[in-house]
């Protein structure tokens, strides 16, 4: 039976502590696999993607203990240039963090290997890191000369390069800066727009041969990286549909724990405020990550417009931010957000209809959408097109909705919050 429905409208209430950063949990089990030593992670994120990625590495010979339920990761770190070839190819799911990232590492690798994924993952752009890589001095092989997975990926002795990353994507620049580690010479990736920096706090953490300045990231040539442990912050994206559910239903209130503060991935608080929203922010640690509470109080919220140098700071919230969206006075705009239609699903298209089946009033752009407020969303069958986003906003606004609203698909949200609807259900009333 894999769809949900919902028939009551409703409140946010209480506390939430989110699961593990699935961005910062596919890097913990890469920085822990590298280094030298033994690295120790809790709360980890207990989902597919990251899963995956552990799995990945798992089959590359390295020792990664994890006891399932725990959240707890043990690697035994051999060092740089410890992987070995695995067995078979390594299957990665729903997961373009651990694609993209991964192809990144093994750039380095003196082995071939085959890296796929799902038919989403397959569909997935995948030249915006192969092609530099390819420049780099690595071989890749697969379909549209390299463009989409099943991806052969045989490394070798690579070269610096001077990459600009125009697409403002952290995966794109966090493959260029693993490959740079094992690269001659300096690697430099210059970013116009910033995006997510976790790779960059870990090569720093991990005594990488790094260096930041304004808009340019220098790596070079590293022999080893240090073990680090650290308990990983509560994901940011995932608290997101419960922050915008308290944010846009009057009447709300909820407490979000031990998330992840990073400034580049928390776009949407300031969004939200400026279309009214209550928040207040707390920072309680802040190694290797900015982690502490954000306080939510719901109430009436106004249109907004978001333009392309805030994207990449709110890139995951954009289908939950649309559903806000309209729910709030007047027109809202979202634009140069043309990445979204190569996310696990074409997010443009996916939101729009699935938010004008319910009663919303969308109109979808080329690189975002127009959205004219409604008071509340009637009701309707809806698709997850296999995207774990696209599923949790639509639950979500069954919350305003007068009907009822059926999901189907939506064993997706396994993909990055398994316990989704079971939190969604606690804090629902
Ligand atoms: C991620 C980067 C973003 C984001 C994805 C996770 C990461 O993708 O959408 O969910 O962990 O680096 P892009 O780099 O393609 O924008």
């Amino acid at each position: 039976m894999n769809f949900k429905t919902f028939n009551q409208r409703g409140r946010v209430h209480g506390i939430f502590i989110p699961p593990g950063d699935k961005s910062i949990s596919h890097r913990a089990i890469m920085f822990g696999a590298l280094a030298s030593g033994k690295s120790e992670f809790s709360h980890f994120l207990e989902a597919e993607d990251c899963l995956h990625t552990m799995k990945a590495f798992q089959a590359m010979g390295v020792s990664i203990k994890h006891i399932p339920g725990s959240g707890q990761v043990t690697i035994e770190g051999k060092g740089m240039r410890s992987l070995q070839a695995p067995a078979g190819e390594l299957y990665l799911g729903n997961s373009g963090t651990s694609m993209r990232l991964m192809m990144g590492i093994l750039a380095g690798q003196r082995f071939e290997c085959v890296l796929s994924g799902d038919p989403s993952l397959s569909s997935r752009p995948m030249k915006r890191v192969t092609q530099p890589l390819k420049q780099m001095g690595a071989q890749i092989k697969g379909r549209d000369q390299g463009n989409y997975a099943p991806l052969t990926i045989r490394g070798g002795k690579l070269k610096g390069i001077e990459f600009e990353n125009i697409l403002a994507s952290a995966q794109v620049k966090s493959a260029i800066l693993f490959a740079g580690l094992f690269a001659e010479g300096e690697t430099i990736v210059i970013e116009p727009r910033a995006s997510r920096d976790h790779t960059e706090k870990l090569l720093q953490a991990c005594g990488a041969k790094f260096e930041q300045a304004d808009q340019s990231l220098k790596v070079t040539l590293t022999d080893r990286l240090n073990p680090i442990s650290f308990a990983i912050p509560g994901d940011f994206s995932a608290a997101a549909f419960f922050i915008a559910a308290a944010a846009v239903i009057p009447g709300s209130e909820i407490t979000i724990e031990n998330v992840c503060l990073n400034p580049l991935r928390i776009g949407m608080v300031d969004v939200l405020k400026r279309m009214g929203a209550k928040i207040t922010m707390v920072e309680k640690s802040n190694h290797p990550e900015p982690c502490g509470t954000i306080h939510v109080e719901g109430g009436k919220l106004s249109g907004t417009r978001i333009t392309a140098s805030e994207i990449p700071g709110l890139i995951d919230e954009l289908p939950i931010i649309m559903t806000v969206m309209s729910l709030s006075d007047g027109e809202s705009l979202i634009s140069g957000a043309e990445e979204l239609r190569v996310k696990e699903t074409d997010r443009i298209l996916s939101m729009v209809t699935n938010l004008n089946i319910v009663g919303g009033k969308l109109k979808e752009l080329p690189d975002g959408c127009m959205i004219q407020g409604v008071s509340e969303f009637k009701g309707g069958v809806v698709q997850s097109y296999g995207d774990h986003r696209t599923a949790m906003c639509m639950a979500i606004a069954s919350l305003a909705a007068r009907g009822e609203i059926k999901i189907e698909d939506v064993d997706c949200v396994s993909t990055s919050f398994p316990t989704f609807f079971k939190e969604f259900e606690r804090l629902r009333n």
